[in-house]
């Protein structure tokens, strides 16, 4: 087969080789714009994972490569005079140069043809002259803007601004990353070891830094010159340097994150950065590059045909690329991000900079570095006001609001129950709270409590406006302050527009089949067409509304709840006033969002007014619509945080969507966890987090990374309402209390834990 790799970098490289490897008969020739030795850039790293699939597919180029690496073990981050240190990272480095030294190399002995020297103007003659063409020609890909309807690229310039520089500083100890606060603005440094004499240094800023600095108007060398002034204190003497001066300016430049629809067109198919690119800061470029190639080659071979090649090959890299690109999306967010996050002490900042990219859990930086996991999490636990000296997880660490105390960070989320009659809960809750409340959770929320019969969203939810509900309630309340150590909060909320509907395993949020009654909203917007026209709320509503707020606050004190959650999230009520989508008000309780946040105000501050002072209230609220710019947005949602901040709101609870049937929610694993940690490290204010959180690993590193105080589970307490006490035990942490009756249950399940078995409902 008669084969050209457009561009000579590892991908291009490394797919010749690999051709080569599998028929030698191949005719392959590598065509790069640069000569043989002189590229951009400094040290790549590459994984002990990829070391081992390039040593699989080529144990000769693998041998020189690992000849040449530098290894390290440990990341060090300088910030606010500290240099903290943690280990069991193994990466290793090799320099860029080298690499390609190596490959080309290779590929000679192989018998490629390496063409230096040599632009690729298009594509076509070399398609329309071989059987394969392999476009490798890097970020920018000539290549795939030529033939961009059928790749159907997207490319997403990020924020940041980075410049990619060397020095012969050692940094052979620990990948390095160092934050420097200067006069104008927060400026950073990755810097890293690759070979004996040279670490790369790659210097990033915000846009608004980059601009104070005046970055863009110096020529490279008063950019470098100016880099050297910022990290004298770390570079002990030695310059900085750059080999990108085939570039323009100052070798500044923005991130761009590629995708493409397509990955091949007729005989053409794109490999490395031009297919698909993953930001530096998680290094693994270079690894996808290669592997792809690697791919690429074995289907090339095993597959009868090209295109069915190109099908296996795409299905085959595309996950593994997309895994990476959200890892990867994660890592540089993070970068684009960090001035929220430099307010942190500088243990929880290090915690939060190592799990940046969500691949690192908790209990993997516990196998990485054990005793620097366990100083952050005695850090933890002092900062919450214990001095036991023993080491627990964040999650176990009490938290304090007012002047509540709930024993660890664990939350029942409120969650309707639809048992209820005529508002009034049942045995059911008596039942299912007491459960959880047994279960080890250290708050226990009660679901959406309505505030009025015709603020109830079907006719099986509990309510808190007559005198039975208020002793039902009670009685409630009673069993779990008599029997267990859980604190339980009162959900208050009132329907709106997605009042007067079915029940949950119904049809839920449409009408009833019989009964409904009316519904109001802070707009006339239905729900959904088949929903009810709400009545748009005047004056009169909206006083009688804010009155039967402070009655059930009043109930709710009476009855004992320890703390009182507004509810003013997922299109109810109160959140039909606040989002745009559905507030379409004239007067000021509508248009700007201090507008459209003052009846929801109005609303918190009476029923403040008769909470007791000693006990906190939490604003539930979604803190993005997922309806793009039509909705709320998380930016909009620090704006409501701070309005609930400044009104003496004591902690937010944040959720999203559900406010309009438009929204596009983008699920995944703690895919709400972001606003929460946005509204904290924003404003201050404390939150909780909620949503898909499902894995005690996954609280402690929200808990540790400082994205909330508490953390919300829902669904994981439907299917077991002791999750707390089996995390507990899966743990070995002997301090969670248990219900004197369950001891014996207790003691074997933390015997099974001891042996790596469990009851078979382990969390
Ligand atoms: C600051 C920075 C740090 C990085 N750090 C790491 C890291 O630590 N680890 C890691 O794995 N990756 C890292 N990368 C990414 C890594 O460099 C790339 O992902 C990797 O090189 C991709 O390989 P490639 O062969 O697809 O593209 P490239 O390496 O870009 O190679 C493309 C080649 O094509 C040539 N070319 C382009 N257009 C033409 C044309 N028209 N005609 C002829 N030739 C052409 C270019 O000269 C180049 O040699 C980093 C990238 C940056 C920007
Ligand atoms: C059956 C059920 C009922 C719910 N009822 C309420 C409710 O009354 N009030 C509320 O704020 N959220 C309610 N929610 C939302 C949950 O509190 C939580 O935000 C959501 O389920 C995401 O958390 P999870 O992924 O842990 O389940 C309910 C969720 C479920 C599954």
């Amino acid at each position: 087969m008669k084969i050209a790799c457009l561009g000579g970098g590892p991908a291009g490289l490394y797919f010749a080789i690999s051709a080569k490897l599998r028929d030698s008969s191949h005719d392959v020739t590598v065509i790069e714009r640069n000569r043989p030795d002189d590229t951009f850039g400094w040290g790549v790293v590459l994984s002990d994972e990829t070391l081992q699939n390039i040593s699989a597919n080529d144990p000769v180029s693998a041998v020189a490569i690992r000849r040449n690496f530098a290894y390290w073990d440990d990341i060090a981050v300088h910030y606010r005079g500290q240099r903290v240190l943690s280990t069991g990272h193994g990466f290793c480095g090799i320099g860029r140069r080298k690499l390609l030294t190596l490959l080309q190399q290779r590929a000679r002995e192989l018998g490629v043809k390496l063409r230096f020297e040599t632009e690729v103007e298009s594509a076509a003659p070399f398609a329309a002259a071989h059987d394969l063409v392999v476009a490798a020609d890097g970020l920018n890909s000539r290549v795939r803007a030529e033939f961009a309807q059928h790749f159907k690229p997207d490319t997403d310039i990020r924020k940041c601004k980075y410049v990619w520089l060397g020095t012969r500083q050692k940094f052979d100890d620990a990948f390095t990353f160092i934050f420097e606060e200067t006069e104008d603005g927060w400026i950073w440094a990755h810097a890293y070891q690759f070979d004996a004499q040279t670490a790369t240094f790659i210097v990033e800023c915000s846009e608004a830094t980059w601009r104070k600095f005046g970055f863009g108007e110096m020529t490279q060398e008063e950019s470098i010159a100016t880099c050297e002034r910022v990290f004298a204190n770390y570079l002990g003497g030695h310059a900085l340097m750059s080999n990108a001066r085939h570039l323009r300016g100052s070798a500044w430049l923005n991130f761009p994150r590629v995708l493409c629809e397509k990955w091949s067109h007729e005989n053409i198919v794109l490999m490395g950065d031009a297919a698909a690119s993953a930001h530096f800061s998680i290094g693994s470029g270079t690894k996808l590059a290669m592997e792809s190639a690697i791919s690429m080659a074995d289907y090339l071979h095993s597959e009868a045909t090209l295109q069915a090649a190109f099908d296996k090959y795409e299905h085959d890299r595309r996950i593994e690329v997309l895994r990476l690109q959200s890892a990867a999306r994660n890592s540089l967010a993070w970068f684009e991000e960090v001035e929220r996050y430099l307010h942190l002490d500088p243990v929880q900042f290090n915690y939060s900079l190592l799990t940046r990219s969500q691949r690192i859990s908790h209990e993997n930086l516990r196998l990485r570095d054990k005793s620097w996991l366990e100083g952050a999490e005695a850090w933890f636990q002092q900062r919450a006001g214990v001095n036991t000296g023993r080491v627990r997880r964040p999650m176990f660490a009490p938290f304090r609001l007012r002047d509540l105390t709930v024993k660890n960070r664990i939350v029942v989320s409120p969650m309707d129950q639809y048992r209820a009659v005529d508002g009034c809960p049942t045995d059911w809750h008596l039942v299912h709270y007491g459960e959880r409340a047994k279960g080890g959770a250290g708050l226990v929320f009660i679901e959406m409590t309505c505030v009025s019969p015709e603020g109830r969203i079907s006719p099986g939810c509990t309510g808190m406006y007559a005198p039975e509900h208020e002793a039902a309630w009670q009685r409630i309340v009673d069993f779990v302050h008599a029997e267990t150590d859980a604190k339980i909060c009162c959900q208050l909320g009132h329907s709106g527009p997605k009042g007067s509907t079915q029940l949950g395993w119904e049809e839920m949020d449409a009408p009833l089949k019989e009964g409904n009654w009316p519904v109001m909203a802070a707009s006339d917007v239905p729900w959904s067409p088949r929903n009810q026209r709400p009545k748009a709320m005047d004056r009169g509503d909206m006083d009688r509304v804010r009155d039967q707020f402070v009655a059930a606050t009043m109930m709710a004190e009476r009855a004992g709840f320890d703390m009182l959650e507004l509810h003013c999230a997922h299109g109810y009520l109160l959140s039909s006033f606040i989002t745009p989508l559905t507030n379409q008000r004239t007067d000021e309780y509508g248009g700007t969002l201090a507008n459209r946040m003052r009846y929801p105000l109005e609303v918190f501050r009476a029923a403040r007014a008769v909470w007791p002072p000693h006990k906190p209230i939490s604003v539930r609220i979604s803190a993005n619509d997922w309806a793009g710019g039509a909705g709320i947005q998380p930016q909009d949602a620090v704006e409501i945080a701070r309005m609930l901040q400044e009104a003496g709101v004591d902690i937010c609870d944040v959720s999203a969507g559900q406010t309009s049937t438009l929204a596009r929610p983008v699920y995944g694993r703690m895919f709400q966890t972001p606003f929460s940690d946005r509204i904290r490290n924003e404003t201050g204010m404390a939150t909780i987090a909620v949503g898909n959180i499902y894995e005690a690993d996954h609280v402690n590193s929200i808990l540790m990374a400082g994205r909330a105080d508490l953390v919300c589970l829902a669904r994981p307490h439907l299917a077991n309402p002791y999750w707390t006490l089996h995390a507990a035990a899966a743990f070995n942490d002997p301090d969670e209390g248990w219900p004197a009756p369950y001891y014996p249950g207790r003691d074997q399940l933390y015997r099974l834990a001891a042996r790596g078995e469990t009851t078979g409902s382990s969390v």
